[in-house]
């Protein structure tokens, strides 16, 4: 919409730029280090907004204790770069202290929804998501907010507390962008050595090995998680966290996959976490 992007820093920065922008108004959150995969949520949300804004904030309160908050990759001049050209019109990068002022106390919680899977894996992160999330639309409150498939949960979770707490928000939700070789694309990848992103691989191979096997009529749940596992312990710099084959809305494990589902894993390849998911039916 607007010629040149805003930058802003502070709230009161945000509030003053916010007046300026015409609606309906499209959010992307981030924590920076800009991919294809966030660019893709900020071309979306130009389809489908007149004004685009994204917040990058490398959320302390969703990282654990023994997490890689402080090496979380930064560079903040080419994210800009690459948001001007992907046609932003407000970029917030609040500090620590304007997310979280001396004394703060008051946290957003999804209960159910956030004790399997990564919320059993990392305890507290959904919490910090939420609460940060929830931040994000109090301040900006867009009429579309932009998420990613790549992590299932967090987005089942944020469409969640989005209802629960009556946000008038939309929330879209954007395929998996993925390298040519099918690694989903993560600003982690770049932890990787060149060996470690060449065994990084195997979650794909994981994932499409088990969907392989349930387009062929392969519908016992156990069995998919069983060729996802086995797939995975075939790659010698690749340690399994879980691999999951539940029901797409309550995500629990399933059984038998007879609705919609998602098979999701976290794989350790050397130091680095990932994890990606497809949504089978
Ligand atoms: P971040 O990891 O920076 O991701 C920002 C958004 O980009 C998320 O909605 C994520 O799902 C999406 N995304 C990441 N990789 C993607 C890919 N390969 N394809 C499509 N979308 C992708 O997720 C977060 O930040 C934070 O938890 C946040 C929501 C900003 C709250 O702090």
């Amino acid at each position: 919409m607007s010629d040149s992007m805003i930058l802003v820093n502070t709230l009161e920065e945000l509030w003053q730029a916010l007046s300026l922008l015409e609606r309906p108004l499209g959010l992307v959150p981030t924590m920076g280090y800009l991919h294809e995969g966030h660019l893709s949520l900020v071309r979306r949300a130009r389809q489908e907004c007149v004004s685009v804004a994204v917040s990058i904030f490398v959320n302390p309160t969703q990282f654990g204790p023994n997490e890689d908050l402080s090496r979380y990759p930064r560079d903040l001049e080419r994210d800009l770069h690459l948001l001007e050209a992907a046609g932003a019109d407000l970029v917030w990068i609040p500090s620590n202290e304007v997310m979280y002022p001396p004394g703060f106390q008051t946290w957003v919680t999804v209960e159910t929804l956030t004790l399997p899977l990564e919320g059993a894996m990392r305890p507290g992160h959904f919490r910090g998501v939420t609460t940060v999330v929830s931040k994000l639309f109090n301040a900006v409150r867009p009429e579309k907010a932009y998420f990613g498939q790549k992590d299932a949960q967090q987005a089942a979770v944020i469409r969640q507390m989005t209802r629960d707490l009556s946000y008038p928000i939309e929330i879209v939700v954007c395929p998996t962008v993925r390298e040519a070789d099918g690694l989903a694309m993560s600003s982690r990848n770049t932890y990787l050595s060149p060996e470690e992103r060449q065994a990084a691989t195997v979650l794909f191979r994981a994932l499409s090995a088990a969907e392989t096997a349930y387009r062929a009529g392969e519908r016992n749940a156990e069995t998919l998680r069983h060729i996802m596992r086995t797939t995975i312990e075939s790659e010698p710099l690749a340690r399994l966290q879980y691999v999951s084959c539940a029901d797409y809305d309550t995500l629990q494990e399933l059984e038998t996959v007879s609705g919609k589902a998602l098979l999701s894993m976290a794989v350790f390849i050397g130091a680095t976490r990932l994890i990606d998911n497809c949504v089978l039916g």
